[in-house]
């Protein structure tokens, strides 16, 4: 059985940049280090940083002191400022382009514009640029909800969650252009998503069974999953190599790999290693029940 990985896979460059970022917090400034939520949805990641004293909490209401990361994901500028007022000290890890997202909000929103999200209104990327928008944004999945937006006369402002599909974005843009209102679309998608959403389709498109490796709370993940079985590929969502399963490989020529934007280096090559030695197994096993049909 032939293992190929997806050409892009894995940490993204913000998810990366926040765990560097957390690394050296803890190696560098003194007193407790606090993330508000996982710093990523991988919990062998957390788990990892948890043991190099990242502390993670669900609210600024049980901490006094100390060190706050934030997340790649952003937050918005309310929680910010209770966090300083608090005497916290501040890591901002928010990746640049949830960043250039938020000055997009908060732009379109100080110049009168009805902003529009475009993305999942119970991520916490979304609630935090929501928060740039003074909290007077709408949020839609899809075209549909667009055509509910009540811009009352305003210039409309879309943007998107950086997670977010061009073409659903687009979609939403030409609803909204259908209401007659003067409607500004910014491109703030990020393309690590689509990128990797790309390579994981042509993998999956060219092999047996696809493995996906991510948390399971990650929604990219379970996106780069949805994708690969929407082609017609067999295929599983695991998060660490000791959950393969040999039966899933026997008669399999060729297995494609790949993962989420939250899931390490370490971790895929642990699953590359699982995979290359099931595939032995596996082999061993053909030729001792060849071996008796002789
Ligand atoms: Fe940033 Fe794009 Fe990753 S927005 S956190 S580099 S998916």
């Amino acid at each position: 059985m032939e293992v190929r990985v997806a050409s892009k896979a894995g940490f993204c460059y913000g998810v990366k940049r926040a765990i560097e970022m957390s690394k050296d917090t803890v190696r560098n400034r003194p007193g407790p280090v606090f993330s508000l939520g996982p710093l990523i949805h991988n919990p062998q990641v957390v788990a990892y940083l948890g043991k190099l004293g990242v502390r993670e909490i669900n609210n600024l209401g049980e901490i006094k002191e100390g060190t706050l990361i934030i997340r790649s994901h952003g937050v918005g500028p309310a929680l910010l400022n209770a966090a300083q007022e608090l005497g916290l000290d501040i890591v901002d890890a928010t990746c640049p382009f949830v960043r250039r997202t938020q000055v997009v909000a908060r732009d379109l929103m100080t110049k009168d514009y009805q902003v529009v999200i475009v993305g999942d209104k119970n991520h916490p990327e979304v609630q935090g640029i929501m928060g740039w928008a003074n909290g007077k944004a709408e949020v839609v999945e899809n075209p549909w909800e667009a055509g509910l937006v009540k811009a009352r006369g305003k210039k409309i402002g879309v943007l998107a969650q950086t997670t977010q599909h061009m073409e659903n974005f687009n979609a939403v843009v030409e609803t909204l252009e259908k209401t007659g209102s003067v409607v500004q679309a910014c491109k703030t998608i990020c393309s690590a998503t689509s990128e990797r959403q790309k390579a994981a389709l042509e993998l999956a498109c060219q092999v047996d069974v696809m493995i996906v490796v991510g948390g399971a709370d990650s929604a990219n993940t379970r996106k780069l999953a949805s994708l690969c079985r929407a082609c017609g590929t067999t295929t599983y969502h695991i998060e660490e190599a000791g959950e393969l399963d040999p039966a899933w490989f026997r008669g399999v020529k060729a297995a494609g790999l790949t993962a989420g934007a939250s899931t390490p280096d370490w971790i895929i090559e642990e699953v590359k290693k699982r995979m290359s030695e099931i595939e032995e197994l596996n082999g061993s096993e053909e030729g001792m029940k060849d071996a008796v049909e002789v």
